[in-house]
């Protein structure tokens, strides 16, 4: 039976049909302090699929507790699919007395299940941080379906830590050169951010990267473009928060495309299927 988290809903129910498992009904409450509970009003018998994007600090507890209810109503192995893993990004203590988050969120959800799955966590080694066997798989591939035919495209990293990614998207795509941007400095005062070594000028460019949160990143990286026919933005985690969707655009973004590990209006292609074939 899949138990989703209620930020996660439209990812477990493509995983469910893809897996021909039971949807199971979760109730989530919350009391007037905040504090949240969620209820599973089905017994369970076997395996439980705990599916929740961890968006928000409250997404997080929900996944805690909803690991917890599966156990309560009776299964007696719990998978947790985690599609957005929140926290990824603080993987090093950069400063003695600063936490690894991601290793403290990894502990905790350790303790209330059997496996772990995660979809492109932003470094791949953060699967080391669980207590239990946990897999990451590669959600960008899938991008490449939500593009227009484009001609002669430049798949475009914000940093050379993306370009995995980027080249990932091209080669599903079929064709393309894969570039990233690199700072060049042209005087004591002047920084310069532009491809690395592609002339963009003249062709359609796809910006890939695998989270956009603020999208301070992508924009900043894309207002040095020169001249490109079109610009379109490809993320597997569109996590999009305050005003990104309006900045991109405004930053000269002609559409963006992500996947359904997070639930956004540009979600438009699930990594479900991916999730699947390692359930
Ligand atoms: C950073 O290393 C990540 O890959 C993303 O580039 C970054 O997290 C995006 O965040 P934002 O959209 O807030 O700039």
């Amino acid at each position: 039976m899949i138990l989703s988290g209620a930020a996660t809903q439209s990812f477990s129910a493509r995983l469910a049909a893809e897996t021909g498992q039971t949807l199971g009904r979760v109730r989530y409450e919350e009391f007037p302090d905040g504090e949240q509970l969620v209820r599973v009003p089905e017994s369970i018998e076997g395996r439980a699929i705990v599916v929740a994007s961890t968006v928000s600090d409250a997404a997080h507890v929900q996944l805690l507790q909803l690991q917890d209810a599966a156990h309560e109503a009776g299964a007696d192995e719990v998978v947790t699919v985690i599609p957005y893993l929140g926290y990824a990004r603080q993987d090093v203590a950069e400063t003695p007395g600063e936490p690894v988050s991601i290793r403290a969120v990894a502990r905790a959800v350790s303790t209330g299940t059997d496996r772990v799955i995660t979809v492109s966590p932003h470094e791949p080694s953060v699967v080391d941080f669980f207590a239990v066997q946990a897999t990451a798989v590669e959600g960008a591939a899938r991008l490449a379906d939500t593009l227009p035919p484009l001609d002669d495209p430049v798949f475009l990293a914000p940093d050379q830590g993306a370009v995995r990614l980027a080249r990932t998207v091209r080669d599903a795509y079929g064709h393309g050169v894969v570039d990233h941007f690199e700072k060049h400095r042209r005087n004591g005062s002047t920084v310069e951010i532009r491809p690395q070594e592609t002339d963009v000028g003249g062709r359609p460019v796809v910006a890939v990267d695998d989270i956009v949160a603020t999208g301070g990143t992508m924009s900043q990286a894309i207002t040095h473009l020169e001249d490109p026919t079109a610009v379109h933005v490809a993320c597997v985690h569109p996590v999009l928060v305050e005003d990104a969707y309006t900045r991109l655009i405004n930053a000269g973004v002609d559409s963006i495309h992500g996947t359904d590990t997070v639930e956004r209006p540009v979600s438009e292609v699930s990594v479900a299927p991916s999730v699947a074939d390692v359930l």
